[in-house]
């Protein structure tokens, strides 16, 4: 069979790693499938970088350009980032005949609708794994392992920066900024970490799991998004106290025509192996009607895990290359014409217990006025601690709530930080429980 050949676009952290991949495990690859996978041509704005690789059997060029329209490729491997010129070179690349491979989870959440069609109509395949959990095979198993199922939940730990940083939180006191930049210096975060850090990259990737678990169409701006950039150590510690880690969750569940879709950190249960995922690690757990509870973990960033899923996908395609990616499964796991418009659910209508810390002067009858109005929106506590007095007057009052609607609880802060006693930044976090 011919050789399948590779045009790489962004030669950074991801891009280095696959091309590392495709020259040292030449070899092994062919042995895989029976044909030569070839990385012909790589893009990148500085070719001056040493990238500690012998690419002088590569074509390179400073012009993305060169690639997406050049006659010797096969397909196309997006690794520049972001959602332009990222998705102009995607298209012009399909467009001009070739596959493409993409580690880009935004590019996929914001425009995957237009992209997905478009290589369809082509008979082009996109492979996206990389999107989503960096080195775990998750979308592979959510699409085809889980395929028998009515998919119930999906919850996911899926920010590598996010999990690194709030587990040198706990475990070594560490400084919120400080981790975020060895964050960075290892590779992990986006090229804006506001991305990471405030949960967007997260809803990025809820969006595509929720779609593709539930055969719906991404919806990626409407997926409520809460970041990690409020959370302070003691907030890590009164969760300690109280039996919880707090992980910055992706959760999406289907509720008849609607979809929940919400991004925030959580307060999640010591015991459980959520809980127990740390550092760079992610993991996915899908929920299906037949095959119950099943939880996928591994390194959610980072240059060779990240690397090792992208070409999967590149391997996967030079398996059906030139003939037939009809025989590959659909992109989002359902054929195109029975994928669904389903609507977001408003946050308002989940339900679930919560964690509030509130900043209260410490006075007679605050706590009586806060459990006033609690009980007022029929909100009924499981715990509520008051900390010891900090060089200000006010004082942290952490509350622990049963599981009560968002819209009675959101209310209720309304008007418990309006009280003169009690600052405007009470912070709201979501509990939940696993079955493992
Ligand atoms: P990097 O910033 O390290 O690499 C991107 C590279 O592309 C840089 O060298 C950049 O150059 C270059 N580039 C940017 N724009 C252009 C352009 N117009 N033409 C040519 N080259 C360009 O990012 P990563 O490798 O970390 O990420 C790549 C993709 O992989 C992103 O979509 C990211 O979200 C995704 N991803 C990353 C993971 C990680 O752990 N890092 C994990 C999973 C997915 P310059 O430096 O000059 O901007
Ligand atoms: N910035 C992302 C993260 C990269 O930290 O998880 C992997 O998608």
């Amino acid at each position: 069979m011919s050789e399948v050949r590779v045009g790489l676009l962004g030669l950074g952290t991801i891009g280095t790693g696959v091309a590392r991949i495709l020259i040292e495990q030449q070899a092994l690859i062919s042995r895989r499938l029976g044909r030569k996978v070839v990385l012909v041509a790589a893009a990148d704005r500085d070719l001056a970088r040493d990238r500690g690789l012998d690419l002088s059997a590569v074509r390179l060029s400073d012009d993305a350009n060169d690639i997406v329209r050049a006659d010797d490729i096969d397909l196309v491997v997006e690794l520049i980032g972001g959602y332009e010129p990222a998705r102009t070179f995607v298209a012009t690349a399909l467009e001009h005949g070739k596959h493409v491979v993409t580690a880009n989870k935004a590019l996929i959440a914001k425009h995957g609708e237009e992209l997905f069609p478009l290589a369809a109509e082509k008979g082009l395949a996109v492979g996206f794994e990389a999107a989503v959990g960096g080195g775990i095979p998750c979308l592979k198993a959510l699409r085809e392992g889980c395929a028998a199922n009515a998919i119930e939940s999906v919850y996911g730990i899926l920010n590598g920066t996010c999990n690194f940083i709030l587990t040198k939180m706990e475990n070594e006191g560490a400084d919120y900024a400080e981790v975020l930049k060895e964050a960075q210096a290892l590779g992990y975060a986006e090229a804006d970490p506001t991305f990471d850090v405030e949960g967007i990259d997260t809803a990025h990737k809820l969006s595509i799991l929720a779609a593709m678990a539930f055969g719906a169409k991404i919806r990626f701006d409407e997926v409520f998004t809460e970041g990690i950039s409020r959370i302070t150590p003691s907030d890590i510690a009164s969760a300690r106290e109280l039996g919880y880690r707090i992980k910055l969750l992706g959760i999406a569940k289907p509720h008849g025509d609607q979809v929940e879709m919400r991004v925030h950190p959580t307060l999640v249960p010591h015991s459980s192996q959520m809980a127990n995922v740390s550092d760079s690690y992610n993991a996915v757990m899908v929920s299906g009607d037949f095959v119950e509870h099943t939880l996928y973990f591994g390194r959610g960033a980072g240059e060779r895990p990240t690397a090792s899923a992208v070409v999967a996908d590149i391997m996967d395609i030079a398996r059906v290359h030139p003939h037939g990616v009809e025989h590959l499964p659909a992109p989002m796991g359902f054929v195109e014409s029975e994928r669904r418009e389903m609507a977001t659910m408003p946050v308002a209508d989940i339900s679930c217990e919560y964690y509030v810390r509130l900043m209260v002067r410490d006075e007679p009858g605050v706590i009586a006025a806060v459990t006033s109005i609690l009980a007022d929106q029929r909100i009924s506590l499981e715990a509520i601690i008051q900390k010891e007095r900090h060089a200000t007057n006010s004082v942290p009052v952490v509350m622990l709530t049963h599981e009560t609607r968002e819209g009675n609880l959101q209310a209720a802060i309304a008007r418990i930080t309006a009280l003169e006693s009690v600052e405007d930044n009470a912070l709201i976090l979501r509990k939940e429980q696993f079955a493992a």
